[in-house]
């Protein structure tokens, strides 16, 4: 670790939801001198621009990354557009925050990650899940061997529809949307991060598409049960179409993992705070009117109090500007995992289309069956 920090200038490219809030936790770490945005909507690069304080403003990355400024990058756009960014930054070897996934295509996430390699950069992932205390705990706890050997794990994600229509309204082809690699992939990371000492060798799954089929051409919900080379076996659901009027607002998770020694389980449902109003309110990722009864703090990236966002996105924000400037360690996940994760969600999807086992690892190839 270094004692002097070292001075940092942030390019954002993509100032949406995100890059908004990690705009504003930039604005105030003590390590960032200066803040440049790129965003293709004028009107929203005009309001982030004004709420960060940029120093620099414009519609094309190319010209932000090639600033003499700009010694780090986080890229932010929307899950489909993080290729042609992360391949500008990695030319000129800057560190990166990068926001799952890593690409939405397998071909474009694999040479994504030949190229981050290739530059030898510190590319990391925004998996936020990993910087909140219970998984970290939870980490520990399994790293440690408090569960002996682990054999089995469950993960259960259930996640408000509102999440998944505003995903399909965002794109003109919901064949391309997928709850696996969107959202599903957040309970993975967490699962696969506790099991990383292990190979996936199978994948089978399979998918329902009755509640968001008929208005979105969409996928409700996905069924997956993973084995490795060891004999363990990891089972999950993600479903994200849940009626609107489901108090969770985003994401609920429970996970459960059976070692020969141990068990441990966590509730991440939220249930245990819960609000109910006459008053319409404005919680969460894709607020509904309809909605009067919320279990607060689903939304995974935090939540905003006293004027600041307070959660895990904040803590990841900060714990990854630290790394920049002080080449301290932090728990990310790295450019890898994030292809690794983007490769499982992606098997995950095609043994659900084929209706059968899947070997793992699959190769953009395997997905042209
Ligand atoms: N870690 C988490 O908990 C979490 C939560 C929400 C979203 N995300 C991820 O963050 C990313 C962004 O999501 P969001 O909700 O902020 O989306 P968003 O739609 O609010 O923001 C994306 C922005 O990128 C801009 N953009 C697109 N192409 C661009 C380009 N070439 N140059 C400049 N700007 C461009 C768009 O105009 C838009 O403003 C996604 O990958 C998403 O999966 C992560």
């Amino acid at each position: 670790m270094k004692k002097q920090s070292k001075r940092i200038g942030l390019a954002i490219v993509g100032a949406g939801r995100v890059g908004l809030i990690r705009g504003e936790l930039a604005a105030r770490h003590p390590a960032v001198d200066w803040i440049g945005i790129a965003e293709i909507n004028p009107e929203r690069a005009k309001l982030v621009a004004e709420k960060v304080g940029a120093d620099f403003v414009t519609a094309d990355f190319q010209e932000l990354i090639a600033r003499a400024e700009v010694n780090a990058v986080v890229v932010s756009t929307d899950e489909h557009l993080h290729v042609d960014p992360v391949l500008a930054a990695a030319k000129r070897k800057l560190p990166m925050l990068i926001e799952k996934p890593l690409a939405t295509d397998l071909a474009e996430s694999a040479s994504v990650l030949a190229a981050i390699e290739k530059a030898g950069v510190d590319a990391v992932i925004g998996y936020t899940q990993r910087f909140r205390r219970r998984w970290l705990v939870a980490k520990e706890k399994v790293r440690t061997g408090s569960l002996g050997e682990v054999t089995m794990v469950t993960s259960r994600a259930f996640m408000n529809r509102l999440v998944a229509i505003d995903n399909y309204r965002r794109s003109d082809n919901p064949a391309e949307i997928s709850p696996m690699v969107i959202s599903g992939t957040h309970a993975l990371d967490v699962v696969m991060w506790l099991m990383e000492a292990k190979t996936p060798a199978e994948v089978v799954a399979h998918s329902v598409n009755k509640a968001l089929g008929p208005t979105w051409k969409g996928i409700d919900g996905t069924a997956y049960m993973i084995t490795f080379s060891d004999g363990a076996v990891y089972h999950g659901v993600i479903s994200w179409a849940l009626p609107e009027i489901w108090p969770g607002a985003v994401y609920s998770l429970e996970i459960g993992a059976v070692g020969t020694e141990g068990v441990l389980t966590i509730d991440d449902t939220h249930r245990d705070i819960v609000l109910a109003t006459n008053l319409v309110q404005g919680e969460g990722y894709a607020p509904d009117k309809r909605r009067y009864v919320d279990f607060l703090t689903s939304y995974p990236v935090g939540d905003m109090a006293l004027g600041e966002l307070r959660g895990p996105m904040r803590e990841e924000t900060n714990s990854w500007l630290n790394r920049v400037a002080l080449g301290v360690p932090t728990q990310h996940a790295t450019a890898a995992e994030g292809h690794n994760r983007l490769m499982l969600t992606k098997a995950i999807d095609l043994s659900a289309r084929l209706k059968r086992p899947v070997k793992l690892p699959i190769s953009p190839d395997d997905e042209k069956q």
